[in-house]
């Protein structure tokens, strides 16, 4: 019998822990490990090259510490470098092993909270330029009317821990309105960047009264384990003592820092050196 394995998170640097998070809350009974690509992070303006390597190196490393499921919980790494992984290079990688997105599973089900069919989505510039959410929501929703604005400083002000500092409202203030003069009849806005959930007191705070937010955790824990209860193949091969390992490519007592506030609990990262 083959050995079994934990499900592997992965982010640019924390915002995958808002997805995580879900996760564990939803299906506590599996085996967890995170990694935070901190040092290399925000991956939102780089290349497509550049997010591709990065992302390659650290499903590679998910893949030689066993876990053979890894979430890419970035929706930057999903848009820019999960077709070539899946495509190109899985199948060199030997049996069984699986990557996969937030990206689909958030496009499936978005269209289903607005109500007169206008969704603004804010997320990185590597997600707003590669267009997927436009693209993959007009094969589900068709005729939905898709508006996104690029926030290039939201990951930073999350990864520097600014996100409840009076900084942070000169941003989110200005990228709110910008989207909201592309279509101001937005009832549905989706937050797509993994990062953003930390953000959300303030994006509340100047979002109109009536429009939805969006957060991805929720959604992309539901279809995981929709995911794994259709593929029982990969769902009896995860580990199940309910554990969550976290490493980063940066300072662990950073991350530490970070994980401790958001996810409630004391976290002991290690450190995992990937960066040439
Ligand atoms: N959390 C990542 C995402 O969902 C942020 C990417 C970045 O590092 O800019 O896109």
């Amino acid at each position: 019998m083959k050995k079994k394995f934990p499900i592997g998170v992965f982010d640019s640097g924390v915002g995958g822990l808002t997805i995580l998070k879900e996760f564990r809350e939803q299906m506590p009974e599996y085996d967890y490990v995170y990694l935070g690509d901190n040092a290399r992070a925000p991956y939102g303006t780089r290349s497509f090259e550049t997010v591709y390597r990065y992302t390659l190196q650290c499903v590679q490393w998910f893949f030689v510490q066993g876990c053979e499921l890894v979430i890419l919980a970035c929706n930057t790494a999903s848009a820019k470098a999960l077709r070539n992984i899946q495509q190109h290079d899985l199948p060199g990688m030997g049996k069984g092993k699986r990557v996969l997105g937030v990206l689909r599973p958030t496009t499936e089900t978005i269209g289903l909270h607005t109500k007169n069919g206008h969704i603004g989505i804010l997320a990185t510039p590597g997600t707003v330029n590669s267009n997927s959410y436009v693209v993959e929501m007009q094969k589900f929703f068709p005729g939905i009317q898709v508006s996104q604005h690029a926030c290039p400083m939201w990951v930073p002000l999350v990864e520097n821990r600014e996100y409840s500092n009076p900084g942070a409202d000169y941003f989110i203030q200005k990228d709110i309105e910008i989207l909201l003069k592309k279509d101001p009849a937005i009832d549905t806005l989706l937050l797509g960047c993994t990062h953003y959930p930390l953000l959300l007191k303030k994006i509340e705070s100047y979002l109109p009264k009536g429009i939805k937010i969006i957060s991805q955790g929720p959604v992309v824990a539901d279809k995981l384990e929709d995911y794994l209860k259709r593929h029982e193949e990969i769902e009896s091969r995860i580990s199940t003592r309910g554990t969550c390992k976290f490493f980063t490519t940066d300072s662990p007592e950073d991350f530490d820092a970070h994980a401790d506030i958001f996810l409630g609990e004391k976290v002991n990262s290690e450190h995992v050196n990937l960066v040439s």
